[in-house]
């Protein structure tokens, strides 16, 4: 991976990832509270970077649990069961033997079906891999700038419909099937995963005021008022639009690994590749802030 030094006004330095989103930071011991004007200066490089990648932090859940709320409120989570004991904790897990279909293969900005999605998620790679498994991540800053400006015009006022159907849904990729099927991840199909939400297709991010694409093709069904062809052709325009080689950057895990990425500019994607073995993440979803830092 080719990085950039950055100079950080902080203790903790930066290195500006060759792709586009997401920087490298080191210096930082997660195993201890961070002071107000650590938490600042990364809450700062993180709004400016949408990903950072915080790598060798052997850290406790505690821990996670310290620095996830510096960051910002805990979000809500509906459809994951928590860790006992750590009610805003869900393990990304899967068992070297698992042969459900991989966890968040489609493309999505996480929960963007709630009222009030969550801004951040963090997630902490507890058991790596040796191959496969990296997440994706698409910049919808640069998809949104990059759109021809008779198709922003057509999309400025638009709302897009979401939905946790496809996924949630007792029928849904997570549903009653795949629970039959023995996934090890403690998903909870509901049938509040039908109800919609619209959400501004071209959506003005609350803290950067920069324009970023709001769809995906996790949750995102169509767009509000338009016909069903035009809604359908617009869709299949913006899902290929978004994840283009050159919005897009693969990250590598390695144990230990920490990232915090946001969901209002990114959309993200997990991968498969490592059958055999095992892999499990601990995430924590971080709400919107207000006001804003
Ligand atoms: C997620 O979408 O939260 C999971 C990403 C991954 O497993 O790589």
């Amino acid at each position: 991976m080719l990085v950039t030094m950055i100079p950080s006004p902080s203790a903790f330095t930066v290195k500006k990832i060759d792709s586009p989103l997401g920087v490298i930071v080191h210096d930082l011991d997660l195993t201890q509270p961070l002071d107000t004007g650590t938490l600042t200066a990364l809450r700062k490089t993180w709004l400016e970077h949408q990903l950072l990648v915080i790598p060798s932090q052997s850290i406790s859940i505690s821990d996670l649990e310290r620095f996830a709320h510096g960051m910002g409120p805990y979000g809500e989570d509906p459809y994951f069961e928590a860790m006992p004991g750590h009610p805003h904790v869900a393990q990304v897990r899967r068992e070297a033997n698992e042969t459900t279909r991989i966890f968040a293969e489609a493309w999505h900005s996480d929960w963007s079906f709630m009222v009030s999605p969550p801004a951040a998620t963090v997630l902490l790679g507890s058991i790596i891999p040796p191959t496969g498994g990296n997440t994706l991540f698409a910049n919808q800053y640069a998809a949104w700038e990059a759109l021809p400006d008779s198709v922003k015009s057509r999309l400025r006022d638009a709302m897009g419909i979401h939905s946790a159907r496809r996924g949630y849904a007792r029928d849904g990729a997570y549903g009653e099937k795949d629970r039959e099927a023995g996934r090890s991840m403690a998903i909870r199909y509901d049938d509040s995963a039908l109800k919609t939400q619209l959400q501004p297709i071209a959506r003005i991010h609350p803290e950067t005021g920069r324009t970023a694409l709001y769809v995906s093709p996790g949750y995102t069904l169509g767009i509000e008022g338009w016909s069903e062809k035009e809604s359908e052709d617009m869709m299949m325009f913006l899902f290929q639009h978004q994840t283009q080689a050159e919005f897009v950057y693969s990250h590598e895990w390695s144990a230990d690994m920490l990232l915090m990425w946001d969901n209002r500019c990114l959309i993200h994607a997990a991968t498969g590749g490592y059958e055999g073995h095992r892999r499990l993440l601990h995430r924590i979803t971080i709400a919107e802030r207000r006001p804003a830092l």
